[in-house]
This record gives structure tokens, sequence and C-alpha cells, in this order.
């Protein structure tokens, strides 16, 4: 950070952003890049809750402004300079990976400026700072489950693959201890770059192995290549079952990955198929604004307005801490079931469903079938 943009922020106190009677929220995004389908999946379902809840939270008009930091960390941290000293926002939002996410933690601290994770998902995020809360997920959230739901389902040896970062790091720790604990072994842990992964080599290794089971946490993103290599590679066919965090069938790809998808089980907190009627109105709207369907990083995007909108009515327009503190505590139903934020942790609780990819009237979707109900995020538990 500059000198002169660091004595900016230090100039910044509690009552940032609420200027008259306009608020601001600086929203930042990959709009451009290899997480674009991010961006693009946030900036909708924030569309979406201004038009269906308008412009207006704690007494002020509400202005949001998006800004495109194109998966680049340093671009991030720029952006979100900007917007608090410029642009004098109450709040930041967006975030779509965890590098993003960490490099903006500072500026939110340094100038009290909350900040709303809606996508990123490594569990240090909301440590980061105290300004920090989260409506995405957390990935060891939900881990746990899929590890005890393989153990029950006569599979005893795994091989993981994930991505080689934070959300990388957790999925593959908190499967394997907790699978280990349920009496499996996990024969091999591998790992591909965030950026221009090729799968083909670890796949190679993957049917060398040959386990019950290959576990798999990538971004959102990238679980349509991976899909078609698998495919390509014979494993759908070589008795190798695939199970997933739900980054993988994510609802934006799903239904273009044919009939390799069927039958993987994954475990998350949102599918688009999720039968209440809270989430039925809110695919339905989306999908008429926008012709494609919401996914995991929607439902986070449309919640975090939701945290937002509510945060000023209950500051009455202030920034800083009284919006923070009005943040902590919210219980409320979202598309994806009942959540509440943590007043304590400033993490997300939400229910985890364990699912199977399946052909519901000609689309792809991930059929729930059990749920465990108010997960909190377990690597903050056993601190
Ligand atoms: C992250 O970078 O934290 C991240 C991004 C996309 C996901 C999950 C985690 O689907």
């Amino acid at each position: 950070m500059s000198i002169l943009a660091a004595a900016a922020l230090g100039g910044i106190t509690g009552a940032a952003g609420a200027q008259g009677d306009t608020v601001k929220i600086g929203v930042i995004l990959p709009m451009t890049g290899p997480s674009a389908s991010t961006g693009k999946q946030i900036d909708a379902a924030i569309k979406l809750w201004i038009a269906q809840n308008g412009n207006k939270a704690g007494g002020k008009r509400v202005e949001v402004i998006v800004k495109d930091d194109a998966g680049v960390a340093d671009t991030t941290r720029r952006l979100a300079q900007e917007l608090v000293v410029n642009d004098k926002v109450v709040a930041l939002a967006g975030f779509g990976l965890t590098p993003l996410a960490l490099a903006t933690a500072p500026i939110a601290t340094q100038s009290k400026t909350p900040m709303v994770v809606m996508a990123a998902a490594t569990s240090s995020i909301t440590e980061a700072s105290p300004f920090i809360t989260r409506t995405s997920f957390t990935l060891p959230q939900v881990t746990l489950g899929l590890a005890d739901w393989a153990a029950k389902n006569k599979i005893k040896k795994v091989v993981s693959l994930v991505t080689d970062y934070g959300p990388g790091n957790d999925a593959e720790k908190y499967f394997a201890e907790r699978f280990t604990l349920d009496g499996g072994s996990v024969l091999e842990k591998l790992r591909t770059p965030l950026r221009g992964a090729d799968f083909a080599p670890v796949l190679q290794k993957v049917r060398d192995l040959s386990p019950d089971a290959l576990f798999v946490f990538l971004p959102s993103g990238q679980g349509a290549t991976f899909m078609k290599q698998f495919a390509e590679r014979g494993l759908d066919k070589a008795g190798i079952k695939l199970i997933a965090t739900g980054d993988v069938t994510d609802d934006d790809q799903l239904n273009d990955m044919g009939d390799v998808a069927l039958g993987i089980v994954t475990s998350h907190h949102y599918s688009a198929s999720h039968d209440s009627p809270a989430n039925k109105k809110f695919v339905a709207a989306f999908e008429a604004a926008n012709k494609f369907r919401p996914n995991f990083m929607a439902v986070a995007g449309y919640d975090g307005m939701r945290l937002i909108y509510t945060g000023l009515n209950g500051s009455k327009g202030q920034g800083g801490e009284a919006l923070m503190n009005a943040m902590k505590g919210q219980i409320f139903e979202s598309p994806r079931g009942p959540v509440l934020i943590d007043a304590q942790t400033r993490e997300i609780v939400q229910d985890i469903y364990t699912r199977k990819v399946e052909r519901v009237n000609g689309q792809l979707y991930n059929v729930e079938f059990d749920v465990q109900k108010a997960v909190k995020d377990p690597a903050k538990n056993r601190k």
C-alpha cells in the first residue's frame, strides 16, 4: 500500500460511507478471467436483489459500484483502496477467490469498513479482520459430511485431488482427518495449480492407484474441464467413484457436463433444485432475468445483499462498527435454507446437503438426499 493511501485509510473512521442521503456499496468481482462465471453469477444476483427490494436501506439511497479485478489480488487491493478512499463506500463485498479476500482484509481493518465475502471459502478468511463476515461457506463445513457418507457407503480407499491453495488445503486436510477417523484410508493426496490446471497427469495417477473413490475440490469454473478429462481418460468406466464438494458440479456448468456427471455424490450448501418455496421463487426470478441457472455464488451474492440491507436498517444507515454489529447474529431464510451469521465468529452457519447428480425433466441437477442441520465452520469450533 502506498504511504498516501495508508494515511488516507487511517483518517477514515466509523462514519465511513454514510454521507448525506446516499450510501455506496463497493463490490469487487472477477468479471473477466478464469473466474468470470463467479462474477457473472454474483453480479446477476445483486441486480435481482435490488430489482426486488429497491435501492433504499437504513433511510438512505443505496448505490452499488461494481468493479472487475479479473481475479488478480493486486488489482483487488487497489480497487478496494479506491472504493474506500475516493468513493467512501459503507461496505465492501464480492471477493471471488481466497487470495483476493485476504489481500483486502488489512484495508477493511484499517478503515473499519465491513467486508462481506460472497464467494471465497478458506476457513481462515474471517480471522483476517474483525470487519469480515461471510455469506458463502467454508471448505471444512462442506467436507466432513462427505467423508462420513463415503465411509458409510463401502468406500475404503480414497485418493484426494484439490487445487493447490487455501480452500484446497482445507478440503484435503478435513477430508483426510475425518475419513481416517471413520476407518478409511487416503492413498495419496494430489494437487493441481490454480491457474492453467491440466488434469491429465493426475488422472493417470489416480487410474494407476485404483482407489474405491476419488475425492475432488476445484474452485467454481473448473468443473466442466475436469469432467471432460475424467471421461476422456475413461475413469468413469474404470470403477472409480467420483465424490466431490459441490464446487465441481456447480449449477453454472452442470447441465452441460452430460451423462458423465450422473451419479456423482457431492456435499454443499446450495443446489438450484433445493425444494423450498423460497428457493423456487428465487430460481424462477433469477432465470427469468438472466436465462441461466443460479449457482451457489449467486445465492451468496443475494444473501450478502440482504445482510447489508438489514444491517443498514439496523445501523440507521451508518457504516463502520455500527454496520458490522448490525450484521452479526442475523437469522434468515435463504434460498439455500435457514442461515445464521454467528455473532462470535462472523461466519455463516447453515444446513449442508449430501446430493447426487440426476436427470430431472431432461436437466442435470444436484438432487439433495440427506441434510446436516445448522453446521458451523468446524475449523473454528476446535480452537
Ligand atoms: C476460494 O478461492 O476460496 C474459492 C473459490 C471458488 C470456490 C470455492 C472456494 O468454488
